[in-house]
C-alpha cells in the first residue's frame, strides 16, 4: 500500500505522547514551596551532595553525611542501620535532609519469590502486583526508601544473562507486568511507611546487546528502539514510577547515560516525566571508556545535561560539578533543577516527616507467614510443564520409591536466583525436601551425580544405581544462580558441565523420568524434549522452590505457567522470538527461504508455550468493530472449556497481525491475555476489547501512526496456536 494512498484515504497521525496519559507521581504545590525554600538555602557543595550516592558505609562516609555531600546511600540494610545514618543526615547535618536508601529488592527483600522471567510465566500481573508490595514492605520495614526495580528490559537474546531479571521477549507483556510490580512496590501513596519508590532500569534497550554479551553495544533502528525496548519504560512511568535508573550501553554510538534523546526528549519532553533518574552503577565514569569524554570532568557534563540526576558510585559529579559551575561550563540551573527532582521524591516518601523506622515492626514482618504463603503461590504458579507423555504426571504418592538425582536437586543456594538480597540459603526449601515431606523421606533415595559444571562422572554409578531401584526417576539439572544475572552471559545454551550426560545415563534405565530444569534462561536442550517423557521448567523458585515443584509432581498443584521467552533448539538459531518479521523469504521447507540447513526453523518451545495436567479446547472465536465516535474498538472473545478431569489454569492469548501496512510488520503481535482457572467440563467465554490505537507503529518519520485495512487475529493457548479471525480497521479516530 502507498502511503499517498493512504494519506487520501483515513490515515491519521498521531504523537505517541499524546496518545498515552502521563501519570506521573503528582506535583503538590506544598511541596515544590518547601523544595524551593531548601534550594534557597543549600551552598552548590550541598546540592551536588544530593545527586552523589554511593554504596556501604564507612566512616568517612558517615562525616561526609554529617557535612550534606551525600544525599543518598545504597547497599546498607537493616533497621538499625538506616535509623543510625539517617540520624545523622538529619540531626547533625546544616539542613537536615534526610538520606534516601536505596536496594536492589528486585524479587524479594529477604522472603524471597520466584526470579522475575519465573514470575512472568505466571501471566498474573496481580501476583506480580502482590509480591513486589509483599518485598516492598519487608525492605521498607528495614529501612530501604528505593528499589532499583522492576528490571523493565525486553531481552530476545537468551545468552544475555539479565534475561533472568525481566519479563522476557515481549513489549506488551513486559509492560503490563512492569505497571503490575510499580503499583506493587510503590502502593496508592509513598507516604505509606511500607511502600518504596521504584526505579524501572536500566534505561534503554540494555537487552538489546550485541551477541547477548553483557554491557556490550547496541545499534537499533529508531523505530525498534520505540515499538520494542521503550514501552515498557513507559508503562512503568505512567504507573508513577518515581524514579529511573539509566543503562550502562550505548545506543547507535551515544552512551545511554549520556544520550539527550532518551533521557530529555524521550523521557522528559513526551513523557513529562517528572521524578529523577539515577546512572547506574559508574555508568558515568564508564563514559570514559566509551570514549566520549577525555576527562571525568567532560563526562560529567555531558551525564548531567543529557539528563542524569544522580550519580551512582561514579564519583564524577562529587568531584567535578562545583568546578564546572565555577568555569562557566553549566549552569547552576541545571543542577537546581536535579537537586529539584531528588528532593521531591525526599518529600514524597514522607522521609523528611518520618525519616526512622521501626526495628520492632522489621522483625515481625520479616519472613511473615502472609510472605512465605504467597512465595508459595507464586512458585507454583511460575512453573511452565513443557512435556507430559503419556500423563506421567502427576507421580501417584503411593508410589514405593522414587530416586531424586542431580547437582541441583538438593541444593539450598541456587533457588534464590540472582540479585537475592538479603534472602538466605537456610530460608530455602530443596526439592529433594519438597519430595520427602510430600510422600515420607523413607521412600526418597539422593544422589547428587555431579556438579553443575565440571566433567567428572564419579557420582554416575551411584545415581545409575538408585535409579535403578526406585519407580520413578526425578533429575534436577540446570544452572547455577551465578550463571544468569549481571556479568553472566552464556555463549552455550547447553546444560552446563557433564550434566547432559548424566541425563543420558539415567534415561538408560528406562525407568520413568522427570526433568526438573532449574535456570535463569532458555536453555537449549533437544535431546530431552525428545527423549524424557517429562520436563518441568521450574526457573529459580525462591525460597519455596521444593515445595512448588513437590506440588506439581504429586498432582496437588496443576502446572499453569506459559514461557514468556522462546526456548530455542540451538544457541545457532538466536535471536529467534515469536513476534519477528515476515522476510520476503519466510521460513518453509522451501530451499531458498529465510532458515538455517541444519536445523529446523522453528523453536523448541514457542512464546506463550505450557502444559497442564488436564485439556483446554477453545472454540467459537467471535471478532466484531464498533466505532464509539471516539475511536474504533475491536471485540473479541472465544469459549473455552476444561475437557479433562481435573482443575487447571489456561492463559487465554490475544495475538494480532497488521497484514498489509506501509512498514513491515511482525507476523504476530500479543496484545491481550487472561489466566483462567476452570474445572473439569467447566466452559467461559473469555472476551477482550482492543482500541484501534494500539495497532499503530512507527512510520519513516518516525510518527505513530494507525493504518486502515485488514487485520488478522488469533486467540490461542500460545503463540503459534489458536483460533484464527479477521477485522477491519476503515477509520482511526484520534483518542
Ligand atoms: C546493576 C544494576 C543495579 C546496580 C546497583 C549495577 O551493577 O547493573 O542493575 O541496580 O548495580 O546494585
Amino acid at each position: 500500500m502507498k502511503v499517498t494512498k493512504l494519506i487520501c484515504i483515513f490515515l491519521i497521525v498521531f504523537i505517541y505522547a499524546l496518545t498515552l496519559s502521563a501519570q506521573n507521581l503528582p506535583i503538590n504545590s506544598d511541596v515544590e514551596n518547601k523544595i524551593e525554600t531548601l534550594l534557597h538555602q543549600m551552598a552548590l557543595a550541598e546540592k551536588i551532595g544530593q545527586l552523589h550516592q554511593v554504596s556501604g558505609i564507612t566512616n568517612e562516609y558517615r562525616q561526609q553525611i554529617r557535612e550534606g555531600k551525600i544525599g543518598s546511600l545504597l547497599n546498607v540494610r537493616g533497621a538499625k542501620t538506616s535509623n543510625e545514618l539517617q540520624k545523622i543526615a538529619v540531626e547533625q547535618s546544616r539542613l537536615k535532609i534526610p538520606l534516601i536508601i536505596g536496594n536492589d529488592v528486585i524479587h524479594g527483600y529477604r522472603t524471597i519469590y520466584p526470579i522475575p522471567l519465573a514470575e512472568a510465566a505466571s501471566w498474573d500481573p496481580k501476583l506480580v502486583e502482590k509480591t513486589s508490595a509483599m518485598a516492598a514492605k519487608e525492605a521498607a520495614a528495614s529501612g530501604t526508601h528505593w528499589t532499583f526495580a522492576p528490571m523493565v528490559d525486553i531481552a530476545r537474546d537468551p545468552r544475555w544473562g539479565r534475561i533472568a531479571e525481566g519479563s522476557g521477549e515481549d513489549h506488551y507483556l513486559g509492560s503490563v507486568l512492569a505497571a503490575a510490580k510499580v503499583r506493587g512496590f510503590q502502593g496508592t501513596d509513598l507516604k505509606d511507611p511500607l511502600t518504596i519508590v521504584a526505579c524501572p532500569k536500566h534505561y534503554v534497550a540494555y537487552g538489546a546487546a550485541q551477541g547477548g554479551r553483557d554491557y556490550n553495544t547496541v545499534d537499533i533502528a529508531i523505530n525498534t528502539l520505540r515499538e520494542i525496548y521503550l514501552p515498557s519504560f513507559k508503562a512503568a512511568i505512567d504507573a508513577g514510577a518515581g524514579t529511573i535508573m539509566s543503562a550502562f550501553n550505548e545506543i547507535n554510538g551515544v552512551p545511554a547515560s549520556a544520550n539527550p534523546f532518551t533521557l530529555t526528549q524521550v523521557l522528559r519532553n513526551e513523557w513529562s516525566f517528572n521524578g529523577f533518574v539515577v546512572s547506574d552503577w559508574n555508568s558515568i565514569g564508564e563514559l570514559l571508556n566509551h570514549g566520549i569524554g577525555a576527562t571525568p570532568a567532560d563526562v560529567g557534563k555531558k551525564a548531567l545535561l543529557a539528563g542524569v540526576d544522580m550519580d551512582m558510585m561514579g564519583f564524577v559529579y562529587i568531584n567535578n560539578l562545583a568546578d564546572l559551575v565555577q568555569q562557566g561550563q553549566i549552569e547552576e540551573k541545571r543542577i537546581d533543577e536535579a537537586v529539584r527532582r531528588v528532593l521531591r521524591i525526599k518529600f514524597q516518601l514522607g522521609l523528611f516527616d518520618h525519616p526512622y523506622v521501626d526495628p520492632q515492626l522489621e522483625d515481625s514482618l520479616i519472613l511473615h507467614k502472609n510472605h512465605l504463603s504467597l512465595a508459595l503461590e507464586s512458585a507454583q504458579k511460575s512453573i511452565v510443564l513443557l512435556k507430559n507423555d503419556k500423563n506421567l504426571l502427576p507421580l501417584s504418592k503411593n508410589i514405593k520409591s522414587v530416586a531424586v538425582i542431580g547437582p541441583l536437586a538438593d541444593s539450598r543456594y541456587d533457588p534464590l536466583g540472582c540479585w537475592h538480597c538479603e534472602g538466605k540459603a537456610k530460608d530455602i526449601v530443596t526439592v529433594l525436601e519438597g519430595i520427602k515431606t510430600k510422600i515420607s523421606p523413607e521412600k526418597v533415595h539422593y544422589v547428587k551425580g555431579c556438579e553443575i559444571n565440571s566433567q567428572s562422572t564419579d557420582g554416575f554409578s551411584e545415581a545409575i544405581q538408585i535409579a535403578n531401584m526406585a519407580d520413578a526417576v526425578v533429575v534436577v539439572v540446570g544452572e547455577s544462580a551465578a550463571m544468569s544475572g549481571e556479568a553472566a552471559s552464556r555463549a552455550s545454551l547447553d546444560l552446563p558441565g557433564n550434566q547432559m550426560e548424566l541425563v543420558k545415563a539415567i534415561f538408560e534405565t528406562r525407568k520413568p523420568i522427570v526433568v526438573v530444569l532449574m535456570n535463569g534462561r532458555p536453555l537449549s536442550i533437544p535431546w530431552i524434549a525428545e527423549h524424557i517423557p517429562v520436563i518441568l521448567e521450574t526457573w529459580f523458585l525462591g525460597i519455596q522452590h521444593g515445595n512448588a515443584v513437590a506440588d506439581v509432581l504429586f498432582g496437588d498443584v496443576n502446572p499453569g505457567g506459559k514461557l514468556t521467552v522462546t526456548f530455542p533448539r540451538t544457541v545457532g538459531q538466536v535471536p529467534i522470538y515469536y513476534n519477528h518479521k515476515n522476510t520476503g523469504r519466510p521460513p518453509s521447507d522451501e530451499k531458498f527461504t529465510s532458515k538455517y540447513m541444519d536445523v529446523p526453523f522453528t523453536p523448541l518451545y514457542p512464546f506463550g508455550y505450557g502444559l497442564s495436567l488436564t485439556k483446554f479446547k477453545f472454540s467459537d472465536l467471535k471478532v466484531s468493530t464498533e466505532n464509539t465516535g471516539q475511536s474504533t474498538k475491536i471485540n473479541a472473545s472465544v469459549g473455552v472449556q476444561n475437557v479433562g478431569d481435573r482443575v487447571g489454569d489456561e492463559v487465554v492469548q490475544l495475538y494480532v497481525q497488521d497484514v498489509v501496512a506501509s512498514m513491515t510488520r511482525p507476523v504476530k503481535e500479543l496484545k491481550r491475555f487472561q489466566r483462567i482457572t476452570l474445572k473439569p467440563s467447566e466452559k467461559k467465554r473469555v472476551e477482550f476489547q482492543l482500541d484501534a490505537n494500539e495497532l499503530g507503529f512507527y512510520n519513516q518519520n518516525m510518527e505513530y501512526i494507525v493504518e486502515p485495512g485488514n487485520f488478522k487475529i488469533w486467540i490461542g493457548p500460545n503463540s503459534v496456536e489458536g483460533l484464527e479471525g479477521s477485522f477491519e480497521i476503515t477509520d482511526v479516530r484520534r483518542d
